[in-house]
């Protein structure tokens, strides 16, 4: 088998740097580390540095990092300059494209086209080229990159000009923009973005719907022709390349979801968190999410402020556990968007609890055990991004829950296409609909949770992440990858 490469921003593991110079390495999660467990060592990891302590340790080990830090994994993590990496990240994927394709522009965070947005983007040129780089540099005769996500959209297309003799996918973790929405990006731009990534062999999405809204955008804004070829796969032709597209719809980690949650860090928490919740036969809604505007957690907290208005039966019976884990501090819009979620948790603590009864208990640290127990003893799990690639915590609660849970559903999230029959449906915009819902969850019979319960964890785990991986290789090579 080929040499496989993977390209992403963030890569399998982080290091801190302490006052002493000492650097810790802390490894990852997530449905590509466990992904590549299935091939082994025989892939190379290509990413970016992203703190001070990453930049400290590619000083020290400039090819490679130390095996006992990844996990055997090879890694190769690129020092790109500081001013070209912030303006990429930061300025371009998570402020522009990240907006594009969740569709989270409002007032006061308006898209701005100027001189400075020009000068970031010629940054994430520069900062995608390093990565092109790299992979030409490291990548054997005919091997197989798969590039990742919205930070590196021009990579395949800059990498198939340096390297033509490989195999190049692309694959979305995010949903992708309609094109009405999408072309709100200055023309040149849209039309970079959409033959950067036709530059790979195959793109690929988390669910159809992406799949569609890519297709149409290279239609509309590139006048490319989309075909269905003969497998059913979407073709899309382009300057006289053709592109295939795919969907592998990432599952839930089955195996290593109940393992760990079984383990006595996750026991020690759930029993702190009963203690917490206190009052015999409390209910939990329970949410987990990066704190992330497009996961709707302010008008999640509003739901449930509205579910003890409209539903007084449930004041003191009903605690709401809100993790809301720091993300992207680096951009005010973030900043001000978890000031907002702590003020408007603290609003329905003020308005509603009581002595004996705090109705949000929010946990801003992250704490993986922590929110393992909080699957386990969840009721009701609130899930209602505004627009989401896929959402895995909606897969993983029903596979961790110890009796079973009643899971409400942003019908915005990519994982409604697979969980949709066994779950409480919303509109992530309408409160008083997610109220309801709310309530009709916390009401569900016993027994039709449970059922339920089983169906999801059965279409949550229907692709696990190392065939997920597998899947894309195979497509991609055109063989079975083993
Ligand atoms: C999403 C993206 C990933 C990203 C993750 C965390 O899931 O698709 O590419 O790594 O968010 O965001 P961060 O900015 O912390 O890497």
């Amino acid at each position: 088998m080929s040499q496989v490469l993977v390209a992403s921003n963030r890569g399998p593991v982080s290091y801190a740097l302490d006052r002493d110079g000492a650097l810790t390495a802390k490894r990852g999660g997530g449905g590509l580390v466990s992904g590549l467990s299935s091939i082994g060592g025989r892939a190379l990891w290509v990413c970016a540095a992203l703190g001070e302590g990453d930049r400290e340790a590619v000083r020290r080990e400039p090819s490679r990092l130390a095996a006992e830090d990844t996990g055997g994994q090879p890694v190769r993590m690129l020092d790109i300059p500081l001013e070209v990496f912030s303006d990429a990240y930061n300025g371009i994927a998570n402020s522009v494209l990240w907006f594009v394709h969740h569709m989270l522009y409002q007032t006061p965070f308006e898209p701005v086209f100027d001189a400075g947005f020009e000068s970031r983007w010629r940054h994430y040129e520069r900062y995608n080229a390093a990565f092109a780089d790299a992979l030409a540099e490291e990548a054997a005769e005919g091997a197989t990159v798969l590039v990742q996500d919205y930070h590196l959209t021009l990579v395949p297309g800059l990498l198939r000009e340096r390297r033509p003799d490989l195999r190049i996918g692309h694959f979305s973790h995010t949903p992708w923009a309609p094109p009405d929405y999408y072309r709100l990006l200055p023309d040149s731009t849209a039309a970079a973005v959409l033959e950067g990534v036709l530059g790979a062999d195959r793109a690929a999405f988390l669910t159809r719907r992406w799949a569609r809204t890519f297709a149409d955008c290279c239609a509309e804004v590139l006048g490319a022709e989309v075909r269905t070829g003969a497998k059913g796969e979407l073709l899309i032709e382009h300057a006289g390349r053709s592109t295939r597209i795919g969907v592998h719809g990432l599952g839930a980690d089955a195996d290593f979801l109940r393992e760990r949650s079984r383990r006595p860090d996750v026991d020690e928490r759930t029993a702190a968190l009963r203690e917490q919740i206190g009052g015999e036969g409390r209910r939990t809604i329970v949410r987990v999410d990066r704190t992330e505007l497009s996961k709707n957690i302010v008008r999640g907290l509003h739901a449930f402020r509205r579910l003890l208005d409209d539903c007084p039966q449930w004041r003191e019976r009903v605690v709401h556990l809100a993790f809301a884990y720091p993300s992207r501090q680096d951009l005010e819009v973030y900043r001000a968007y978890t000031d907002e979620v702590s003020a408007v948790a603290q609003e329905v603590n003020d308005r509603y609890g009581t002595a004996s009864w705090t109705p949000v208990v929010l946990h801003v640290q992250d704490d993986f055990a922590r929110s393992l127990a909080a699957y386990r003893l969840a009721d009701v799990a609130l899930v209602n991004p505004i627009r989401d690639g896929m959402n895995l915590v909606a897969k993983e609660v029903p596979v961790v829950s110890d009796e079973g849970v009643a899971l409400v559903l942003s019908r915005e999230a990519g994982a409604c296409a697979e969980l949709g029959a066994d779950a409480l449906v919303v509109n992530p915009y309408d409160i008083g609909g997610t109220a309801r819902a709310l309530d009709a969850a916390l009401r569900m019979p016993d027994d039709e949770r449970a059922a339920r319960t089983a169906r999801l964890a059965a279409a949550a785990t229907a692709l696990p992440p190392q065939r997920w991986f597998l899947d894309q290789l195979e497509a991609l090579e055109g063989r079975p990858a083993d």
